[in-house]
């Protein structure tokens, strides 16, 4: 449609839906008018030739009104205040934690009751792991999800969820909740109508009549848990059809080249965002276009479907950001915040998972090079997007940074990715990690890692054998790691348990629906008991859960850690150290992490480079003061230490 006929249309069914606009009714039919033509521009981008084109195009825009006036008093007010804020999420006030509702506090009402506890380590965000419909025994955690509107029975009801939102919003938490954007489970109303031969939900899904497509797919898509799910297809007896299944044969893939699913899936996503979400996570969004003779990851329509929903969301609920979970590699994790003309209009947030990683490596290895060759890549997040920082997920963590960065570090790739499974499985003589590798390719040699930050820092098997050195430097590696996600720029998601030290947890090998995937030994069952220790600070958790709370504290009483792109790593004058300058106008904060199991010494010369030289230095950790010495004398750290050092002249 040219300019003017499509906001003509665009103002006639905005005229059908509000007979007499209020307020909130005007706000959003201009953002709505607004945005309209980049709107249709992206879908035309991808759907113009459908047949279903105008249909779908209309239940787009409909559906956007639609949720609007389904929309609360209470969250167009918070819009309101998001709006004025701007990227509210850069903020260094927010921490936020991840967990299972269950497995933490029973269920929703029991995690109301809860929020004592965020308040006392400090955490103000909160990401639920999936709390929807999911069939028991076939749920992968929650990702399968048979229904995206009806909170799963074991959680409680709706209300509860809805209760819990309101007195989050009461008390200025934060809410992160998912979106299972690239496929619903095999029990989905969607997948049940096309099993029971309903061409028009066969076409929500990738059907075929037989192995001739599938087999060109599998010959170029990668396999995602190749040891208990191998291949991208599963036949489906009861139609006689395969259909594609890139994770488990549970999971059905949705495919987003109908537009009358992108329809349906639009209306869930605002669903969310009318619940009081202010963080969607958008699950796998790196596989939501496939396409024969690709990998099926990465696709430039997956990112133009993306900054598609970006638009829609920013019409309805221009305060809720959008996660983009691409766990892929470096250059890749970039692109989900818009590329070109488009930058900052795709996702807001998206997992520094190459950062993580590359913590895990330096670890294992007591060597910063490979994550200081990392940085070129990390460093090009554009301004007003962020990061979620973070040590630990529910998920495996995946070596995932490319193999240049190892050779430019000076290593071997082959070798050296062998060494950190090897490290981390505790497979090594002097490992004291206790982990386990996770969907072990033997094709491709590829292998990630399971395993709670505590287990792979040394401490489960330290109290094993009651070794208390080595429990000494399992917790020092611990609140290391930490420190490092929470000072490095980005939202700090700590993942629930790690907070008291929680190790690994073997019971899910009982667990018939569980058994089969390892990530289930980092997702630990709170026992609240236990928690109580969090009060004595001469045990373990008192310990860790103390200095997790002071390093969340001192974050957000530092405006310097608002993420605006100010970070400047300084020179490795010492490879075993990575150090990295926060910067606010004048001000500086050095951050300095010892990953070495000995002391390391740094030149003061150090302290010299970019800007300003400080003549004093206070470490906000330990309350030290140093002197700024001449180059040939240095600043020294102890093993596994860290120190943030604020300019004190
Ligand atoms: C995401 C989730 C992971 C899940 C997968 C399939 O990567 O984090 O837990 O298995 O998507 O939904």
């Amino acid at each position: 449609m040219n300019t003017s006929s499509l906001a003509e249309f665009g103002q006639k069914l905005l005229e059908t839906y509000f007979k007499k606009p209020s307020m909130a009714d005007k706000v959003f039919s201009n953002r709505f008018l607004d945005k309209l033509s980049q709107i249709e521009s992206l879908f035309d981008h991808i759907y113009s030739q459908h047949p279903s084109r105008n249909n779908a195009f209309d239940g787009l825009l409909t559906t956007l009104i639609k949720q609007h006036k389904s929309r609360s008093s209470l969250f167009l007010k918070k819009d309101a205040t998001k709006t004025k804020k701007g990227n509210w999420f850069l903020s260094n006030e927010i921490t936020g934690m991840s967990l299972y509702v269950d497995r933490f506090a029973g269920d929703l009402k029991g995690l109301a009751d809860k929020l004592g506890y965020f308040h006392e380590l400090g955490v103000n965000f909160l990401h639920l792991m999936p709390v929807f419909e999911s069939p028991i025994n076939e749920s992968d955690g929650g990702y399968a999800v048979s229904n995206f509107k009806k909170v799963a029975a074991q959680f409680g009801e709706n209300s509860d969820l809805h209760a819990l939102i309101k007195r989050m919003n009461e008390q200025r938490m934060y809410l992160m909740l998912d979106i299972v954007l690239n496929h619903t489970s095999n029990q989905h109303e969607w997948a049940l109508k096309a099993k029971a031969g309903n061409p028009y939900y066969q076409d929500f899904f990738y059907f075929y009549d037989d192995r001739s497509l599938p087999d060109q797919f599998d010959q170029t898509m990668p396999e995602v848990f190749p040891d208990h799910t191998p291949g991208n297809f599963t036949f489906i007896p009861e139609c006689n059809k395969w259909v594609m299944t890139v994770f488990h044969r549970y999971q059905w893939d949705l495919n987003y080249s109908n537009p009358e699913l992108l329809v349906a899936m639009l209306d869930n996503i605002l669903f969310y965002a009318n619940m009081g979400v202010d963080v969607l996570r958008l699950d796998a969004p790196a596989f939501i276009w496939k396409q024969p003779g690709t990998t099926s990851q990465n696709l430039p329509k997956a990112h133009m479907l993306l900054s598609l929903i970006k638009q829609c969301v920013s019409v309805v609920s221009p305060g809720m950001a959008l996660l983009g979970e691409a766990i892929v590699a470096p250059e890749e994790i970039l692109k989900y915040f818009g590329t070109q003309q488009a930058i900052g209009s795709e996702c807001d947030l998206a997992y520094n998972a190459t950062q993580m990683a590359l913590q895990w490596d330096a670890l294992a290895t007591g060597d910063t090079s490979v994550m200081i060759a990392g940085q070129q890549v990390i460093s090009q997040k554009p301004i007003g997007c962020s990061w979620i920082s973070y040590t630990r997920c529910h998920d495996d963590i995946g070596l995932g940074y490319d193999d240049y960065m190892i050779a430019q570090a000076g290593f071997n790739p082959f070798h050296h990715r062998s060494f950190l499974k090897n490290h981390y499985a505790g497979w090594h003589e002097n490992s004291m990690a206790k982990g386990a590798l996770f969907s072990v390719n033997h094709k491709t040699n590829d292998a990630r890692i399971s395993g709670s930050l505590a287990s792979l820092c040394g401490l489960e098997k330290a109290i094993e054998l009651s070794n208390q050195d080595e429990i000494e430097l399992a917790l020092k590696k611990i609140i290391l790691m930490q420190a490092h996600s929470l000072f490095m720029g980005g939202i700090p998601m700590l993942f629930y348990g790690d907070e008291m030290g929680y190790t690994n947890d073997y019971s899910y090998l009982k667990d018939e629906g569980k058994s089969y995937d390892n990530r289930w030994m980092h997702r630990p069952l709170i026992d609240w008991k236990r928690n109580e220790k969090r009060l004595d600070p001469a045990t373990l958790e008192g310990r860790i859960f103390g200095d997790t709370q002071k390093l969340i504290t001192l974050r957000k009483e530092l405006s310097i850690l608002s993420d605006h792109n100010n970070v400047i790593w300084m020179t490795p004058h010492n490879v075993h150290m990575a150090g990295f300058i926060r910067t606010e106008e004048d001000k500086k904060l050095y951050c300095l992490f010892n990953y070495a199991a000995s002391a390391s010494y740094l030149t003061w010369y150090a302290f010299k480079e970019f800007g300003a030289q400080p003549t004093h230095l206070k470490d906000l950790w330990t309350g030290q003061k140093h002197k700024v010495g001449k180059d040939q004398e240095h600043f020294i750290l102890p093993s596994f230490g860290f120190a943030l050092l604020e300019m004190a002249d």
